[in-house]
């Protein structure tokens, strides 16, 4: 019997030493399969004097059980490795942070937009749009910008092709949002057929404008808000009283100056620069040009058939890319446009 123990052990020995299914299967073929070694045993008990046989059965019975027992063990420790391995493997660490999606958010000069949109529309005015291809009459003629002003030029202003490559008569890329003031005027006294009774006139207009121009202060594309305001007793004590109220609100800040410095536009008279100029900060004292303005000229009113003896009213043109940039301290303006993901992040 001595014997039996050694196969036992040798078989427990075995099942232990794999943790491979197959293998285990194999090694149970040696002890138990058609020819194992118990099996051996069985059938040669055959063999043994009768009252030898069974003492000899119950021995070797009693072996092939804790043969099975072991394998049987085995098996199960085999099963419970590989499903922990499994488990460790396919394991979700739920503490990680999430992957998110990335939302993207708004250029900052659009934020600027639909702020002085939204400080604009505060005070009652509407917003209007243009087309960024205009007609010359729209942006010059009607704007009372005579044939001969600079800024007619081919040096300034870019003028689309027509079919066979010449200049298209009267079509271009607009140079400033101006334009809009006539096409809303145009509009407006359209659906007021009694001008003596027409309400006011109080819109802005932004938009992307056009020039050839590119340096650190100039992009060939840059964005403007108009702004215009007709009624009849509409003054300059207005425009001061409106620009200096916007831009108090939109750098949320009382600690800055404005100042109207005369100027020259040809759909204006009497003309200014506007300029500011913050009392604290790193910018102290610095005077920045943020706008053009002006009454609107009498001409530009007779073009769309405003009469300028009732009526009267004052216009703005303003660089929101230059009050983005004082917003949020940024020296070159050509960052806004060269598409770095990693500049605008910063503000998305
Ligand atoms: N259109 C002018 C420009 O592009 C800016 C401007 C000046 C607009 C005076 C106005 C204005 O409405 O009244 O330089």
């Amino acid at each position: 019997m001595h014997n039996l123990d050694q196969i036992v052990q040798a078989a427990s020995a075995a099942f232990a030493a794999t943790d491979d299914p197959d293998a285990l299967e194999q090694i149970k073929a040696i002890y138990l399969g058609k020819s194992g070694r118990i099996t051996e045993l069985l059938k040669g008990m055959a063999k043994l004097p009768p009252d030898e046989r069974r003492a000899a059965g119950t021995a070797i019975n009693r072996a092939k059980d804790a043969v099975e027992s072991a394998l049987n063990l085995r098996r199960e420790a085999i099963r419970e490795m590989a499903l922990a391995a499994r488990l460790a493997e396919e394991a979700l660490d739920v503490t990680l942070p999430g992957r998110g999606q990335s939302r993207g958010g708004l250029h900052p000069v659009t934020r600027t937009l639909e702020r002085i949109e939204a400080l604009f529309h505060s005070i009652g005015f509407e917003v209007a749009d243009g087309p960024e291809i205009e007609a010359d009459f729209q942006n010059f003629t009607a704007l009372n910008t005579p044939e001969d002003h600079p800024a007619r030029s081919m040096h300034d202003t870019f003028y689309l092709q027509n079919e066979s490559g010449g200049v298209a008569d009267g079509v271009l890329l607009r140079t400033h949002t101006s334009p809009i003031q006539v096409r809303y005027m145009q509009a407006h006294v359209a659906r007021h057929s009694d001008l003596a009774t027409m309400p006011e006139i109080r819109v802005i207009a932004p938009g992307r404008v056009y020039r050839v121009d590119s340096d650190a202060t100039h992009s060939p594309m840059f964005h403007q808000v108009e702004g215009l305001w007709i009624g009849e007793n509409v003054s300059f004590a207005d425009l001061k009283g409106v620009i200096g109220d916007f831009l108090r609100r939109f750098f949320e800040s009382d600690d800055l100056q404005v100042r109207f410095r005369p100027s020259f536009f040809p759909f204006t008279e009497p003309s200014a620069e506007i300029d500011m100029a913050f009392t604290s900060g790193a910018l102290k004292g610095r005077w920045l040009e943020i706008a053009g303005c002006g009454m609107v000229h009498p001409n530009v009113l007779r073009h769309v058939h405003i009469d300028p003896e009732k009526y009267s009213g004052f216009a703005f043109g303003m660089g929101p890319d230059r009050l983005t940039m004082l917003r949020y301290g940024v020296n070159d303006l050509r960052l806004f446009f060269d598409g770095d993901l990693r500049f605008l992040r910063q503000f998305a």
